[in-house]
């Protein structure tokens, strides 16, 4: 068997089995674009090739049966799937076909919103009470997850009756999608692997784990929530558009997105939406794969109809992805600030969502074994917002029998001590204070912009200093003379001098960026913050008891115990009553200071003329606000600056109050005076 044939099949089983690890099985072990990229190969083959179109063709079937542990529910109307389009031209050939579909010159208004990475729900009310909810499954046959389901805040177990939506339908069958927001996410995996559980690989996986748990209770401990879409059969109310029927469906009580949904009244603007909703995809607090444009008028999308698994009024538009495929050309030990060993994988460079990547984490030794990831295999790697790119799982499919285990080394790559792995914890440890690894780690973060802010000292100079002997403590820093530096490679006498100028100017600091800058475990950039308010000295913090530390908001046992070890070492003492010998001195945040910004979550976008983005940050922490990157349902104030970004629109579309500089300043100044 040669030629097109062998190849479509070929392709089949490989959808299938593909489709059964996404669907079925949660695990999925190719990227979403590999298996677009087979998906559409297949698709190409089957249109030059008609006459070998079977129907059971992946490309007329969606998804995957579902498991057999949850009863099976079928969908009166069948859950489809949507078409494609990768880029603009597809998205006008969308529109191009619907026009000759339906005869008509012009574009019919379509409805946008963003697709949402979660898994497809379909709930059912009668007469306003919640009586099934169940998975997409095969498309016709789902699982009956109602138990889960209703474990949902964002779902009402009761519609209610609304003014201007009218009664509440007989029957309604909505469809939405259940999904984790990414700063949920990322606390349940911090959870789970403190308690070294597994961790779940993206937001959508752990959506889909904890709505299927065989176990409702376990559900009902996880942050999931839904934004509704669509709807199946609906007796007892009419709707005339996509866009009536959205509002309709949040008036008697169900989550839409609304602040996202657009009606555009051309492909133009179809086409510009998705670019803006692309730029902004990474300020959002969930993940999104891409926008679904829809034919808004009811009456239209019932003429358009379906082709076999998918509507024709519909389209995907998918953003380019942000994991991809490449191969581990090596595993190397990182040496962390704190000592942690982290094994880190060595790529052919791939591009993943437009960043060229050549190195991911595969965070510990555990994690290895669990994904049983090797020297030499195919993997996925992804790219989530401004996180570290990470390995999440290996195509085992393409293993040739070459690949090597990886054996974690029993000493520090570094300075060669013993690594250890304290009871309890995932992470191994290089033990040695002195290690020279550790050492530049930790320089790298005491002189980073977010803590004491030493413009000018790149890795190898650092690196050089240290080799050298210069500085083996941060007070040495602070110490450092012309002549010394003018000896070090590419130091030239204009850039010593603007060095220690900037060294000179970090004296002057604040006391949050102080015990930042120690580099203690666990303490980032906000619990420093809190700890500044808190204790509002150095001596009073190096002096605290356990009691005292977990009595604040914000500060549990764990961390509790890492300030606590770090001040019971006599060493760590002397360093800071040296740094401070050196000149060092910080505002302390007073108490006057706690004005209207307290506790107030602030994002900035733009540039203020008044103060740069690290100087706006200690101005609102000091009065107890916080300064967060990303716009989200928690953010009280976005201060916008000269030529601000998509964060703006961001919080227009969530109502909220937006501060230009000047106003900012007022509030600022208001509280102080106060
Ligand atoms: S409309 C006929 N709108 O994308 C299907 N789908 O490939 C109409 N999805 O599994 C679907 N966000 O669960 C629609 N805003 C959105 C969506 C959305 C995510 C999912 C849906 C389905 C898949 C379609």
């Amino acid at each position: 068997m040669t030629g097109p044939l062998q190849e479509i099949e070929n392709l089949r089983k490989q959808i299938r089995h593909h489709n059964r690890q996404y669907y079925t099985l949660d695990s999925p072990e190719i990227s979403d674009a590999e298996y677009d990229r087979l998906f559409r190969r297949l698709q190409e083959l089957e249109e030059a090739h008609p006459a070998l179109i079977t129907p059971d063709s992946p490309t007329r079937e969606v998804g995957a049966p579902p498991l057999e542990t949850f009863a099976p529910v079928r969908h009166r109307v069948p859950m489809l799937s949507l078409q494609n389009a990768f880029n603009d031209f597809e998205i006008t050939e969308f529109d191009a076909r619907v026009r000759r579909f339906l005869a008509i010159p012009d574009s019919p208004p379509y409805m946008v919103e963003p697709k949402i990475d979660g898994l497809a729900v379909e709930l059912v009310y009668r007469d306003g009470k919640l009586t099934t909810a169940s998975t997409r499954g095969d498309g016709f046959v789902g699982e009956n997850v109602t138990a889960n389901v209703r474990t949902i805040l964002a779902v009402p177990v009761a519609l209610s009756e609304h003014p201007e939506a009218g009664p509440v339908p007989k029957l309604l069958e909505v469809r939405g999608e259940v999904y984790m927001e990414k700063d949920a996410f990322e606390s349940l995996n911090r959870a789970r692997r403190a308690r070294g559980e597994p961790v779940f690989a993206n937001p959508r996986n752990a959506a889909a784990g904890s709505l299927r748990q065989l176990d409702f209770r376990v559900t009902a401990k996880r942050p999931l929530t839904m934004f509704c879409y669509g709807v199946g059969i609906v007796r007892g109310a009419d709707f005339s558009s996509q866009m009536q029927m959205m509002k309709a469906i949040q008036r008697w009580g169900l989550r839409v997105n609304a602040g996202m949904m657009e009606r555009c009244e051309s492909i133009e603007a179809v086409v510009d939406y998705c670019r803006r909703v692309e730029r902004l995809r990474h300020s959002l607090p969930y993940e999104i794969d891409g926008v679904v444009v829809k034919v808004d008028d009811l009456p239209l999308q019932a003429r358009l109809g379906q082709v076999s698994r998918s509507p024709r009024w519909a389209v995907a538009h998918k953003f380019s992805p942000s994991t991809e495929t490449s191969r581990i050309l090596k595993i190397a030990l990182q040496v962390g600030r704190t000592g942690a060993l982290t094994p880190v994988a060595h790529l052919e460079p791939v591009s993943v969502g437009g960043v060229v990547v050549k190195r991911a984490t595969l965070h510990n030794e555990d994690e290895i074994r669990k994904k049983d990831i090797r020297e030499g295999d195919t993997v996925i790697v992804q790219r989530a917002g401004d996180v570290i790119p990470e390995v999440v799982g290996v195509v085992t499919s393409g293993r040739t029998g070459a690949e090597r285990p990886f054996v974690m080394p029993a000493h520090c790559p570094a300075c060669g001590a013993g690594a250890v792995r304290k009871e309890g914890e995932a992470v191994l440890r290089c033990p040695n204070p002195a290690c020279p690894a550790q050492a530049k780690e930790f320089f790298k973060h005491f002189v980073s912009k977010a803590a004491m802010n030493i413009d000018g000292l790149g890795e190898k100079t650092l690196l050089q200093m240290l080799v050298g002997g210069l500085v083996r403590e941060p007070a040495d820093l602070y110490s450092l003379r012309t002549e010394a530096l003018l000896a070090l490679d590419r130091m030239a006498e204009k850039s010593v001098e603007n060095l220690l100028r900037s060294i000179e100017r970090s004296k002057r600091t604040t006391l949050a960026r102080v015990i930042y800058a120690l580099g203690i475990r666990h303490v980032g950039q906000h619990t420093a913050e809190i700890l500044a308010r808190q204790f509002g000295s150095i001596e009073r913090l190096q002096d605290t008891t356990e009691e005292e530390l977990t009595a604040v908001h914000e500060i549990g046992p764990q961390i509790a115990e890492e300030i606590l070890s770090y001040f019971a070492d006599e060493s760590n003492r002397q360093g800071i009553r040296r740094l401070l010998e050196k000149g060092v001195t910080y505002e302390a945040p007073a108490g006057g200071l706690s004005s209207g910004l307290t506790g107030k979550t602030f994002v900035l976008t733009g540039a203020l003329e008044s103060m740069t983005r690290s100087e706006a940050r200690d101005v609102i922490t000091a009065r107890g606000g916080r300064l967060a990157s990303s716009v989200s349902g928690s953010t009280d104030y976005v201060v916008a600056g000269d030529s601000p970004g998509s964060k703006l629109r961001r919080a227009a579309e969530l109502g909220i109050e937006i501060l230009d500089e000047q106003r900012f300043l007022a509030m600022v100044s208001a509280g102080d005076e106060s």
